[in-house]
This record gives structure tokens, C-alpha cells and sequence, in this order.
């Protein structure tokens, strides 16, 4: 999303960690082929994304919200040991690239996408007392 002065976002860009093949693909196929792309977290966003991830060490994080699953593969980064991202979406169309960014990033194993609404899913997993770390939107 597009918060910042397109100047200011250039140079922080150009002073922020790269973005991996995998996100560089995942952000361009994202502004090639999916509606409304300022949607996406993008460069600068995933990256602070990635180091809170690290920073806390989630075992379980919760978003709402997957788009094409840019900020959960950044989130995924920082995950504890044997921790998980449970990641909704309520726009059934994106399912396709989201299964195929997962599987190419070789997290499929962390990140458990959920297609539906995230009202009627989130009773579903408070009743199962899974406690999230943190929670993304
Ligand atoms: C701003 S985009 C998320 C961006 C993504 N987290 C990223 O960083 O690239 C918002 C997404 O929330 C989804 N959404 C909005 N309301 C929702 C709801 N109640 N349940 C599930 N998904 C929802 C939309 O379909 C959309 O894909």
C-alpha cells in the first residue's frame, strides 16, 4: 500500500533488505494479474513485517486478511520453531496463487491457509484455545 512519498519510498527501498526471488515474483505477478495490487504489503511493509516476526518469535500468528499471502510468507520468516501462521481470506479467487506462493517459498508446512470469512472462522479457532502471538490485518 502506498503510504509514503513515492521519493521517500525509493530511498528506504534502496536501504531496506532485498526482497527474496520468491516475494519479487509474488509482488510483480500480484500487480500483473490481481485486482486492486495496492492491496499487497509490498518491499518496505514486509520487511518490517519480517523483523517484528523475528523480533517476537511467534509460535502462532494469526492474520486476517491473506491477499496473495505476501505478508505471511514475510511473517513466516520469524517463526519459532515448529510455529504456525494461520492466514484467512474471504476472496475464494486468490486460493490459486496463494497454494502456489506458499509452495514455492517451501512453507507449507507453517502456513495453514483458511478460505471463508474470517467472522465465522475466528469463533471456530478460539474454541479450539489456540493463543496467537500476533495478529496481523
Ligand atoms: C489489504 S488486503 C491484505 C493484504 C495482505 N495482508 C498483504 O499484506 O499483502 C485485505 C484482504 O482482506 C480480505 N478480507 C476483508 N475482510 C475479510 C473478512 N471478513 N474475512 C476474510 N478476509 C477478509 C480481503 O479479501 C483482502 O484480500
Amino acid at each position: 500500500m502506498d503510504f509514503l512519498d513515492e521519493k521517500i519510498d525509493q530511498y528506504v527501498c534502496e536501504h531496506t533488505e532485498q526482497e527474496n526471488e520468491v516475494l519479487y515474483d509474488l509482488n510483480r505477478e500480484t500487480h500483473m494479474n490481481v485486482l486492486i495490487p495496492r492491496m499487497l504489503s509490498g518491499h518496505l511493509q514486509g520487511r518490517v513485517l519480517s523483523m517484528l516476526s523475528h523480533m517476537i518469535k511467534p509460535k502462532n500468528i494469526l492474520e486476517i486478511g491473506t491477499y496473495t499471502s505476501y505478508s505471511a510468507l514475510c511473517m513466516a520468516e520469524g517463526l519459532a520453531e515448529n510455529g504456525k501462521i494461520t492466514t484467512i481470506d474471504r476472496n475464494d479467487e486468490l486460493e490459486e496463487i496463494i497454494q502456489k506462493y506458499v509452495k514455492k517459498s517451501g512453507n507449507q508446512d507453517k502456513i495453514h491457509f483458511l478460505s471463508g470469512d474470517a467472522t465465522e472462522i475466528i469463533p471456530t479457532l478460539i474454541w479450539l484455545s489456540t493463543k496467537f502471538l500476533l495478529v496481523a490485518i
